[in-house]
């Protein structure tokens, strides 16, 4: 199974990502991910993409869409994978268009979080990760156990500046990729709102019901 999940920032893709990837036994592939480990390891494109990543803004297409093709080439790819936050342009939904027509692969659902503006920089500011386990907690709604809540540690761009740019970023250049997915038959909707655990059957039944 080959899936997409797209959702504005802090929809819960990460969250919900964890949660589906044993049910199909496919791949996490989270470029947000990608992007920190490259920032942390002081790679060359670690070194390209920070400032991009500080305030908000997108990383080029050049260097995400190379970074991408390489990972879904790897073997541990080939009983599918879920892409999160990858598409996020029209030129990036493109590429990996044209990349999976040459390896002779389709995508089977492309699963868009539905989460409303005004919820978001609460979930965002109050992100928190384990950087043990890649865990994800929110202070609130999700709070880290007591045994770890010295270690957790907060996102360089889970500013409320930072946040309200991203979701700019959002609207202006992700969301007009669900139109390209819609018209090919392949976009699921899940509302984002409630808790994780209610998204997840919501999704799952979704896709379910297209099997
Ligand atoms: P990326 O890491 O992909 O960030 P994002 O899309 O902004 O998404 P987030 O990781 O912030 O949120 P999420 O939807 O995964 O939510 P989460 O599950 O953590 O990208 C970061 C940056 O990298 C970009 O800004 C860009 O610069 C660059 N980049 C990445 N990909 C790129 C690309 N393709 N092209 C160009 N640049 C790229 O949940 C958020 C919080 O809410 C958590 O605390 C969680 O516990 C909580 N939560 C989750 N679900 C619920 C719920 N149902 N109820 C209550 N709280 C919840």
């Amino acid at each position: 199974m080959r899936m997409i999940l797209v959702g504005p920032p802090g929809a819960g893709k990460g969250t919900q990502a964890a949660r589906l990837i044993d049910t199909y036994g496919i791949s996490h592939i989270s470029t947000g991910d990608m992007l920190r480990a490259a920032v942390a390891e002081g790679t060359e494109l670690g070194r390209k993409a920070d400032g991009f990543m500080k305030a908000g803004e997108l990383v080029p297409d050049e260097l995400v869409i190379a970074m991408v093709i390489e990972r879904i080439g790897k073997s541990d790819c080939e009983n599918g994978f879920m892409l999160d936050g990858f598409p996020r342009t029209r030129a990036q939904a493109e590429a990996l268009d044209r990349e999976l027509e040459k390896a002779g692969a389709t995508l089977d659902a492309v699963v868009l979080i539905e989460v409303p503006d005004q919820l978001i920089v609460e979930r965002i500011t109050g992100r928190r990760s384990d950087p043990q386990t890649g865990r994800i907690y929110h202070m609130i709604f999700d709070p880290p156990p007591e045994e770890i809540a010295d270690r957790v540690v907060q996102r360089s761009d889970d500013t409320e500046e930072a946040c309200v740019a991203r979701l700019q970023k959002y609207h202006g250049e992700t969301a007009p990729i669900v139109p390209f997915y819609e018209e090919k038959g392949i976009l699921v909707r899940a509302d984002g709102v409630g808790s994780p655990d209610e998204v997840t059957e919501r999704i799952k039944t979704e896709l379910e019901a297209r099997r």
